[in-house]
């Protein structure tokens, strides 16, 4: 097949952009700290680790942190292991840059950017030892379940750019998405349930924002922990 006549790779639209409230003091933390720890994932053709963290150890990446508390405590828990946090949300990055400088973290960057397209363009095979993906969106409507991260054009670029026993954690508080997802990584089968409840990379997931909210509406939190065979 000529390359022109190749049908275009299959995307997941998992996020609408929206601006949403930028306070003064996050727009102020972009502009100073982006700098500091944003990878500017657009001017860069792939992500050599070694150009961004000052040394070469493991790499974590949290998917959609919101406002990054999560970011923040992975990053706290684990000095030993570097940390991506990948967003679409610009407030919520000006929020997670001021945490990292107000702890000092030497160990987390930030790209703002839709985690498929850099999944595919600028991450190299077997680049990552994990990856977290704390309450993704749910997406609830049916005619919106394709929106929903959690299925095979992103479990299979996981595949790629993770490495072998690497790790995999979910979590949902939306029942019907957790069943999704079971069925949807079960489909894709190089990612093995694990019957643990602690993450094996002994990072624990922080009660984050997304996840109180559901509590208090009654909402049952489920982990998903997969370590993955290739
Ligand atoms: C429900 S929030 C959860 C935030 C955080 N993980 C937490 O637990 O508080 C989902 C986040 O994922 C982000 N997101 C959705 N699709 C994304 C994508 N394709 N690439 C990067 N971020 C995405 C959204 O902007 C949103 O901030």
């Amino acid at each position: 097949m000529k390359q022109q006549d190749a049908p275009p790779l299959r995307t997941i639209r998992s996020f609408v952009i929206r601006e949403g409230r930028f306070t003064s003091a996050q727009k102020k933390a972009f502009a100073d700290l982006w700098p500091k720890y944003g990878i500017p994932s657009e001017d860069i053709e792939t992500l050599v680790p070694n150009e961004w963290f000052a040394n070469s150890q493991p790499l974590i990446l949290d998917v959609g942190f919101g406002s990054g508390d999560s970011l923040v405590s992975l990053a706290q828990q684990r000095p030993d292991l570097n940390f991506i946090g990948v967003e679409v949300y610009r407030p919520g990055i000006g929020a997670v840059l001021q945490k990292i400088e107000q702890q000092e973290l030497d160990n987390v960057r930030v790209i703002n950017a839709d985690v498929m397209q850099l999944l595919r363009s600028k991450f190299t095979a077997d680049l990552l030892l994990g990856v977290m993906l704390w309450f993704p969106d749910p997406w609830p409507k049916t005619k919106h379940h394709k929106r929903r991260l959690v299925q095979e054009a992103f479990l299979q670029e996981l595949v790629r750019v993770m490495q072998s026993q690497g790790i995999l954690h979910l979590a949902s508080d939306w029942h019907p998405y957790v069943k999704f997802m079971l069925k949807h990584v079960g489909k894709v089968g190089n990612f093995m349930l694990t019957d643990s409840l602690k993450n094996p990379l002994q990072l624990d997931r922080p009660p984050t924002r997304f996840e109180q909210r559901g509590l208090r509406i009654g909402h049952k939190v489920t982990d998903l922990i997969y370590k993955l065979q290739k």
